[in-house]
């Protein structure tokens, strides 16, 4: 059997990496091109979180499982990726805790848990007193909690250094400030990739991996450009005393989340907005997020606030991701993974890598084919 085609993908965020990183380790010829350094857009600026169990929300039951199957998955691909960069990547397991301040608050909890738990999601409801036993510093407002024993964390920005290292080690090739500025389509199939330079990089198979910035490629038939837009999102890391660290599992109050890492940095996230690709820090965004930690954590208004930032996930039009070969031929999209990018990258790897090597749309896929948006959008009149 011939080797198949060499493939590019255009984007080096999580997603492009762990897609390449799987086809290189399969012997394929791969090139990804990322216009700035890998690993610095979406990716850098996530939590971490790996929430299969706690970020499912009722109506989203079809995302909620391929978001179980990709939590599956990250024990060993952690294990794999530490063993093949020779870094690590800070998987924790200490699990989750989602708090309820409020009589309304425990109610909507209540009603969330009810939904996740039907998913299949293991889940144990906890009274105030045994959550402050699992998290001491939590604050004396408190109304009842759950505890999520299998939404883990892991350091997404060690993850794309140790992705970029995989690739590298296993022969990919990757182009660093190297936009692409457009795909080349002959008739209908893709025929290379216009870069920015100028330079005309010829391949057919192409995977669009460009994060929040997928719908903005030039090139591609209207009908084949992605529904994927910015959603902004705030975020802030306080310093805590990495010997006393004043939380150890992942905590969600109903206005934020808090994120623990090993060296002490406490991540506090995110807001939610749709502002473009505004990158302003506002006043309003940092307060609402140290007001929802300091009602969880009144410790925190101790800590110094070492690093903000902001980010964009990339957002679909149903907020689950585009999966699979859409428009000419040889296009394969992989984006719009908007708020679990980081927990499906290794499933997303695995998808794709086994479309492009084998040809086979997995049954997972299949609620996430790009096409799906065509099919509903029945025309008025
Ligand atoms: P990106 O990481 O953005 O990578 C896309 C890359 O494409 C970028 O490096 C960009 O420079 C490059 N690119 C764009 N256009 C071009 C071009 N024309 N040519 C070449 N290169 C190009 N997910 C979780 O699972 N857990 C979390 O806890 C979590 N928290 C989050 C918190 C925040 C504040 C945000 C913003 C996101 C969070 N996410 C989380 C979502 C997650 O970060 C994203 O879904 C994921 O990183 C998307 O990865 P990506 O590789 O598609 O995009
Ligand atoms: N998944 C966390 C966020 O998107 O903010």
């Amino acid at each position: 059997m011939s080797a198949p085609p060499a493939t590019a993908i255009i984007g080096g965020g999580i997603i492009g990496l762990a897609i390449g990183w799987r086809l290189a380790q399969a012997g394929v010829g791969v090139e990804i091109f990322e216009r700035e350094a890998a690993g610095r857009g979406a990716s850098w600026a996530a939590a971490g979180m790996l929430a299969a169990g706690v970020e499912s929300e009722p109506g989203e039951a079809a995302l909620c499982r391929l978001n179980r199957l990709g939590q599956a998955l990250w024990p060993d691909f952690a294990a794999e990726l530490e063993a093949a960069a020779g870094l690590g990547v800070g998987l924790r397991r200490e699990g989750t805790i989602e708090i309820a301040l409020t009589r309304d608050d425990a109610a909507k909890l209540r009603h969330v848990f009810d939904f996740q738990r039907a998913q299949g999601v293991t889940l144990e409801w906890l009274t105030p007193a045994e959550a402050r036993a699992r998290e001491p510093h939590l604050g004396t407002q408190l109304a009842g909690a759950v505890f999520s024993p299998h939404d883990h964390q892991v350091d997404n920005r060690a993850v794309v250094v140790a992705l970029r290292r995989a690739f590298l080690a296993a022969g990919g090739v990757l182009r660093e400030a190297t936009p692409v500025a457009a795909v080349v389509c002959a008739g209908d199939r893709v025929a290379g990739l216009e870069l920015g330079t100028g330079e005309f990089h010829p391949c057919h198979r192409v995977v669009l991996a460009a994060g929040p910035w997928s719908s903005l490629l030039a090139g591609l038939p209207e009908a084949a450009r992605p529904a994927v837009r910015p959603i902004k999102g705030q975020m802030l890391a306080l310093g805590m005393d990495p010997a006393a660290p004043l939380l150890s599992h992942v905590l969600w109050t109903p206005r934020v989340y808090l994120v623990p890492r090993g060296d002490g940095r406490l991540i506090v996230g995110a807001t939610t907005e749709e502002r473009g690709f505004d990158t302003a820090i506002t006043a309003g965004g940092m307060f609402s997020l140290l007001e929802g930690a300091w009602r969880a954590l009144p410790a925190i208004e101790e800590l110094p606030i070492i690093e903000t930032w902001v980010g964009f996930r990339p957002g679909s039009r149903d907020d689950a991701p585009l999966l699979g070969p859409h428009g000419p031929e040889g296009l394969v999209f992989a984006t719009g993974h908007h708020r679990n990018g980081i927990l499906l990258a290794p499933l997303t790897a695995e998808l794709i890598a086994r479309y492009l090597l084998e040809g086979a749309i997995d049954p997972a896929m299949h609620p996430f084919l790009p096409d799906r948006f065509a099919a509903r959008e029945v025309p008025v009149g």
